[in-house]
Parts: structure tokens; C-alpha cells; sequence
């Protein structure tokens, strides 16, 4: 495999662990560690989106010729997942636990199906089409 592509599941692989401990602090009702939990959720989020926005999706498009395929469904769902972010942090805010683990639940999911589809379709087309994949995350840890 591919190291850019590596690092980037790998990334996927952290925002689930963020997720899953941001969960387990809320199931404990620990608001301290919670909002600990949802800065960490929040970075990962942001750097593994980076990742993919400002350097996988244009050299994908630029190597296709087009920025309407796969790319544009992915730029959306990371809009999707902001936004359940953006609820999220409101309910953390609010010490609303019902309404977090809730919001929670829908993030888990949609996470889930979106890194699902990037790492079965589009990484492997990626591989495919992208010249120098590995320079592009060069310094993306
Ligand atoms: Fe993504």
C-alpha cells in the first residue's frame, strides 16, 4: 500500500478511536474528560479532512480531468459531518447527554459509510491514477 494512503486510514482509524472515547466519556457522564475527548474528535477530523481536501481531492481531479465524480460526493459528506460536529459541540456545551449521544450515533454512522467509501473506491482509484501519491502527504503526519 501506498504510505499517503496509509496515513490516511490510519487517520480514519483515529477520528473512530476519538469517537469511541469521546462516547465512553459521555456514557461515564465526564464532562471534563468529554470536552478533552471532542477537542481531540474535532482535530483529527480537521487534519485527516485536510489531508484529503487540500491535497488528495485536487491531485485526483486534476489526474481526471474533472472535480464532478467521486470527489465532489466526499467534499459534501465532509460538509455533513461538520455540521453533525458543529451539533454535537452545542449539545457538549449544553451538557445535553441524550442529545449528544444521539447526535453522537448519526456522526458514528455517517463517518463510518463515508471512510468506507473513500477506502474501498476512491483510495483504490487513486492509486490508479495519481502520479506521485506519496509526495502529496508527504508532511501530513
Ligand atoms: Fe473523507
Amino acid at each position: 500500500m501506498s504510505s499517503a494512503i496509509e496515513t490516511l486510514v490510519r487517520q480514519h482509524r483515529d477520528c473512530d478511536q476519538a469517537l469511541e472515547a469521546l462516547e465512553a466519556c459521555l456514557r461515564s457522564q465526564d464532562w471534563d474528560a468529554a470536552a478533552g475527548a471532542f477537542a481531540r474528535l474535532e482535530a483529527v477530523l480537521q487534519g485527516n479532512f485536510w489531508s484529503e481536501e487540500e491535497r488528495l481531492f485536487p491531485a485526483f481531479e486534476r489526474a481526471a480531468g474533472s472535480a464532478s465524480g467521486p470527489t465532489a460526493m466526499m467534499r459534501h459528506e465532509h460538509g455533513e459531518v461538520r455540521a453533525l460536529l458543529g451539533n454535537a459541540r452545542e449539545w457538549l456545551e449544553l451538557r445535553d447527554a441524550n442529545a449528544l449521544a444521539a447526535e453522537l450515533d448519526t456522526l458514528v454512522v455517517l463517518l463510518q459509510q463515508h471512510n468506507i467509501k473513500e477506502e474501498n473506491v476512491l483510495f483504490p482509484m487513486c492509486r490508479a491514477h495519481v502520479p506521485d501519491l506519496d509526495a502529496l502527504l508527504a508532511n501530513a503526519g
